[in-house]
């Protein structure tokens, strides 16, 4: 062996030693379990492989993160949390509470965090002034997908409000074709609700309902008008509606099963995954009403652990979460934009670019609003006994005047 080579052989032994002792280690909580979500995952599982780290995947299938909180409910009370968790809204907040959650304030700064998140995004990632999550994602809510060859079949425009949908659905009914892909699950139903919310009450009023719990709001005509078009809405389903994922509903309006699906820009994700692209395949327009943006940030928050080698990997994690090349590769995944300002949106499709302006543009206006089916809005107990309301109504003849009787008081119950 030469001096050289002896050299080499010793300063690789050292790294591989030194970085054996810290070896970063992170096991990961989240829901994201459908195709295009899952390609969105493995984007952050590569680059925490890139940087040393041993990702023990943690996913718990259910669309909205529900059967996720409850799996992360029984870790945290057994005493043994995940490393990093897909966390989002006033749940983080709720978590902090607990005195659970470790505190990135560390990375944040190093990072300049403060600089490159909007101000509003940013003040649901930090508890108490310090850091407690790191954002991945702006997910619109009010979206609706469609399949653009049923559209063109059956010379129907993409409709700006909820008489021009509930038209082309009677048309397409007419047809034969079932107009919406729908998953029966509450927070599905909960998902199509609150985009009902905006296009018949219009920002404001969303705020008063959604977001303040004003009881005037939630048992107004208005909310009546809202549950009149859900039991509409009800009619436009399949008859197999009951239970099924989000993700099938999708996979409807693909292949040309149903015209359009109210969803999140998930599904995007999805229709991507399938190879599918926009403007050709399939289109995409804000809900019907088209005024105002729900948000929804995905994000992550770390807990409390023992042991330097997974509070190395939560801030690798976190610094990997909020860099410029993750955002973008992730992004494009999943169907969200960044959450940071400044990565480029030059390799983003026509509604992501639409996403971005119209946040910019509800952001100046007063109408960029938190998604209450989302976790955005309301705390947990609030926003469960709104989707009860939602989802019993959906799925009874209940009427819209008892409907909002009961909304108003599960929501007073609730506080
Ligand atoms: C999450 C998305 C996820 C969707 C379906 C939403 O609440 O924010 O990231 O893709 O649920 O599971």
């Amino acid at each position: 062996m030469t001096k050289m080579t002896a050299f080499a052989a010793l300063s690789a032994f050292a790294l591989t030693a030194g970085s054996a002792f810290a070896e970063p280690k992170a096991e990961v909580l989240h829901w994201w379990t459908s195709g295009g979500e899952a390609k969105a995952v493995a984007v952050l599982q590569q680059e925490f492989a890139q940087r040393g780290g041993t990702w023990t995947d943690m996913p718990v299938a259910g669309g909205g993160g529900d059967a996720a909180m409850s799996a992360l409910r029984a870790r945290v009370l057994s005493g043994n949390a995940p490393t990093a968790v897909q966390l989002k809204g006033p749940a983080i907040q709720e978590w902090y509470e607990e005195g659970v959650l470790a505190d990135i304030s560390d990375v944040a700064e190093e990072q300049h965090w403060a600089d490159v998140l909007p101000a509003r995004i940013a003040d649901h990632m930090k508890c108490d002034g310090h850091w407690c999550a790191a954002p991945v994602n702006v997910h619109r809510v009010n979206w609706v997908w469609a399949n653009k060859a049923i559209l063109d079949a059956n010379g129907i425009e993409m409709p700006k409000t909820w008489e021009e949908f509930n038209s082309a659905a009677e048309k397409l009914k007419a047809a034969g074709i079932t107009p919406l892909a729908h998953g029966g699950q509450a927070w599905q139903d909960a998902t199509v609700f609150e985009t009902v919310v905006l296009g018949l009450g219009g920002p404001e009023f969303y705020h008063k309902a959604l977001v303040e719990l004003d009881q005037d709001a939630l048992k107004s005509d208005t909310m009546k008008a809202v549950f009149d078009e859900m039991r509409t809405l009800r009619g436009y389903v399949d008859d197999n509606f009951s239970g099924r994922d989000w993700n099938l509903a999708t996979a409807m309006v693909m292949n040309g099963e149903a015209a359009f699906q109210i969803m999140g820009d998930w599904a995007k994700g999805e229709f991507l995954a399938a190879g599918k692209t926009p403007g050709a395949d399939f289109v995409c327009a804000p809900t019907p009403g088209d005024a105002g943006f729900l948000y929804n940030v995905d994000s992550f928050a770390m807990f409390k652990v023992d042991g330097a080698d997974k509070q190395e990997g939560q801030k690798i994690l976190a610094e990997l979460i909020v860099g410029p090349s993750f955002q973008e590769t992730f992004n494009l995944n999943k169907g969200s934009i960044p959450v940071r300002t400044d990565v480029s949106l030059d390799k983003f499709d026509d509604c992501a670019k639409m996403s971005a302006a119209d946040m910019k543009a509800d952001g100046e206006n007063g109408s960029l609003l938190p998604s209450y089916a989302h976790g955005m809005a309301l705390r947990g107990a609030q926003a469960g006994a709104i989707t009860d309301v939602v989802t019993a109504h959906f799925n009874s003849d209940m009427s819209s005047e008892e409907a909002v009787q009961q909304l108003a008081t599960a929501v007073a119950n609730s506080m």
